[in-house]
């Protein structure tokens, strides 16, 4: 059997004027959420993918909730190899730019209650039938699970993000492409909802986050946490970091390819100050005019990740040397996440006379 989209989803997905009048009438609670699966390593690419954006964010003075997806995480990993990693992302985060006094961060499991309750509630809103037809489950289900033995968590999954995002009311949701279909998800639950039940939900948008294609070093496709030897992991130490752009994969004098266009993004992207990134420039230059410089680049390309990961791996050994930091960064952002939780639950109850 095969399960497509179809128009139908197209149309329930698609940005129409009606939404903007929906989200008008309702007010938004947190201009910025996103949440991370605490599953370990991550790699100079989720950095600037998915983490500098937020830190950008809250540079130009938007306050990000930040929250760690401990019970989305269990979807495949036992629950209490999740818990290992639990403050070790938030230290990542906090190391990279998530500012505790500006941004909120709170784990999920801390508002398990709401969360849980309103999957519940939202869950009755979509089919079984619709839930397989999400294309993030369809790919998995056709590459790396059966339906016989995945989990009923996987099939719930999106479901569960929906709670997220609409207990937050939240406006902007920073997503890489794999996640686009779990928002599509979370706008059609939320307009259902709120045709059937009454206006509680704002619809949340999706905040595109210029998609910056970082490849492995060498080998194929982009990089990730499956070909380490291409990956640059944020734990790397500085010797092997210099290993790996050694055996990066370059281009000939004179051309451009994607993979020396992805070590510019990474060498740009991670660089401290201008004039690194200049001589950045310069050295590229210098290459497309067909001068032999590679392995030059490849020095400055070592340096700029070097001093990148040890500032980093400074301050994150820094920030877990001190246990109670991040509980009391997590106790005051549960704080807020259950305030506004609490607020947002018992609206819903309200409507559904379930309270
Ligand atoms: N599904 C997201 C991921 O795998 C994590 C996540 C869970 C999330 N709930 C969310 C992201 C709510 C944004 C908003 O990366």
């Amino acid at each position: 059997m095969t399960y497509d989209l179809g128009k139908k989803w197209k149309k329930d997905y698609s940005m129409d004027s009606t939404l903007k009048k929906e989200a008008s009438t309702m007010d938004y609670k947190v201009e910025l959420l996103t949440g991370i699966r605490p599953t370990g390593d991550l790699t100079v690419a989720n950095y600037l993918g998915a983490v500098a954006p937020i830190v950008e964010l809250q540079t130009q003075g938007v306050s990000p909730v930040v929250f760690v997806a401990d019970l989305h995480a269990i979807t495949d990993n036992e629950p209490d190899t999740v818990r290992q990693y639990i403050h070790g992302v938030v230290a990542d985060y906090i190391a990279l730019g998530v500012d505790p006094q500006k941004a909120k961060i709170y784990l999920q499991s801390d508002i398990a209650g709401e969360v849980t309750t309103l999957t519940a509630i939202l869950s009755r809103l979509v089919s079984v039938a619709e839930l397989l037809r999400v294309p993030t489950l369809k790919d998995k289900l056709k590459n790396n699970a059966r339906p016989e033995t995945a989990n009923a968590l996987l099939l719930l999954y999106p479901v569960l993000m929906a709670a997220d995002i609409l207990l937050n009311r939240a406006k902007r949701v920073p997503v890489g492409e794999d996640q686009l279909a779990h928002m599509e998800v979370t706008r059609l639950l939320a307009r259902r909802f709120n045709k059937k039940y009454g206006e509680i939900f704002p619809i949340p948008q999706v905040l595109q986050v210029k998609s910056l294609r970082i490849l492995a070093l060498r080998g194929k496709g982009k990089m990730s946490k499956s070909n380490p030897g291409g990956a640059i992991f944020l734990t790397d130490d500085l010797k092997t970091v210099a290993n790996k752009i050694k055996a990066a994969e370059t281009a000939f004098e004179g051309v451009m390819n994607e993979k020396l266009e992805s070590h510019i993004l990474i060498a740009k992207g991670l660089a401290k100050t201008q004039s690194e990134r200049d001589e950045v420039d310069a050295v590229i230059q210098e290459h497309k005019s067909g001068k032999p410089v590679m392995g030059q680049f490849k020095q400055i390309l070592t340096r700029i990740v070097q001093n990148f990961l040890s500032e980093f791996q400074e301050k994150r050994a820094e920030i877990l040397h001190d246990p109670s930091y991040i509980s009391s960064a997590l106790e005051e952002g549960a704080k807020v996440a259950r305030e506004n939780a609490i607020e947002t639950l018992s609206e819903v109850r309200k409507v559904l006379r379930f309270d």
